[in-house]
């Protein structure tokens, strides 16, 4: 099973699809974090507000895998965005996973409130030159947080990592921030289970057409729009079957219709007032 590679703005690249590990609990990560791995997950995302980077290294420290060969995402929380606090949270970030560099450092949300994220993006670009991060990007940016970066600092993130499923699929955010270059990831691909994503009848008949569950048709529409993503799953069954999505392609009338459901459900917070 290959996964496609995708090369960033900066000329890294990052395999297409990957393994969350939002909401797992820190003693469950070691073993779901190498289950993944043995499944042939080679891209992590993680984030420090998680509070499972510890679990996370431990996984791919006792894998074995080399270095090279993974691709490690992890994300700065809020309250340390900042000219001073970005780089020692970054540190703490590294010697919970064990690493001596990330593949990608994300600013978690704008927090606009703050408005802190250009001073943070300032210091990311020195981290990035010190190569204790490949790539770096951000996270929950909306259009007018994307803007102030590129105006203010003349910089060009590497990714938007957003919420982005087929009832929210934010296609006016990804045109503008692809329009720049920068890639998008989705985060709850799968809608987080909150809504009934699985039982909607274009998935449903997409699925019964390729012989295959509702979530790997959510999968391959993700991955057959150049999208990024990352589903989580406690369960070593669903993460094999959601890794198991390179057997078939979605026609452009069964795509149609999943786009056909985006309807602006956000499940998750609203970056412009999330105060978190
Ligand atoms: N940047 C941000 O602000 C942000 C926010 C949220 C998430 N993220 C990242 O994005 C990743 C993915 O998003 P997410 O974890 O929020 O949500 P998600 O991947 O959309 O959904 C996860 C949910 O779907 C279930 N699920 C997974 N595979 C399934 C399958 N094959 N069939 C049926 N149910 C399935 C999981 O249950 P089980 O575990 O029981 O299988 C879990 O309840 C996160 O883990 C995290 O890395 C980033």
């Amino acid at each position: 099973m290959t996964v496609p590679q995708i090369t960033l703005n900066d000329g890294h690249t990052i395999p297409q699809l990957g393994f969350g590990v939002f909401q797992i609990d820190p003693p469950e990560t070691e073993r779901i974090v190498t289950d993944a791995l043995e499944i042939g997950y080679r891209h992590i995302d993680t984030a420090a507000a998680y509070g499972n980077e510890e679990g996370v290294g431990r996984a791919l420290a006792a894998s074995g895998i080399p270095r090279d060969q993974l691709f490690v995402t992890t994300k700065l929380w809020n309250a340390e965005q900042g000219a001073e606090t970005t780089r020692p949270a970054l540190e703490r970030s590294l010697a919970k996973l064990g690493l001596d560099h990330v593949d990608l450092y994300l600013i978690h949300w704008p927090r606009p409130d703050l408005d802190r994220y250009v001073a943070t993006w300032r210091v990311f670009e020195q981290l990035q030159g010190e190569g204790l991060t490949r790539s770096i990007g951000v996270s929950n940016f909306h259009r007018p947080h994307l803007q102030r970066l590129v105006d203010e600092t003349g910089a060009v993130p590497a990714v938007n990592q957003i919420e982005l499923h087929p009832a929210f699929a934010q296609h006016e955010l990804r045109a503008f921030g692809e329009g720049l270059g920068i890639r998008t990831e989705a985060w709850g691909p799968l809608g987080q289970g909150k809504y009934d994503l699985f039982g909607d009848p274009a998935i449903v008949r997409a699925a019964q057409a390729h012989g295959v569950t509702p979530a790997q048709v959510v999968i391959r529409w993700h991955l057959q729009q150049g999208v990024i993503l990352f589903p989580k799953s406690v369960s070593r069954e669903r993460m094999a079957a959601n890794f198991d999505v390179f057997g078939f392609e979605l026609t452009d009338a069964e795509t149609a219709a999943i786009d056909g459901l985006d309807r602006g459900l956000r499940v998750g917070a609203d970056p412009d007032t999330a105060t978190f």
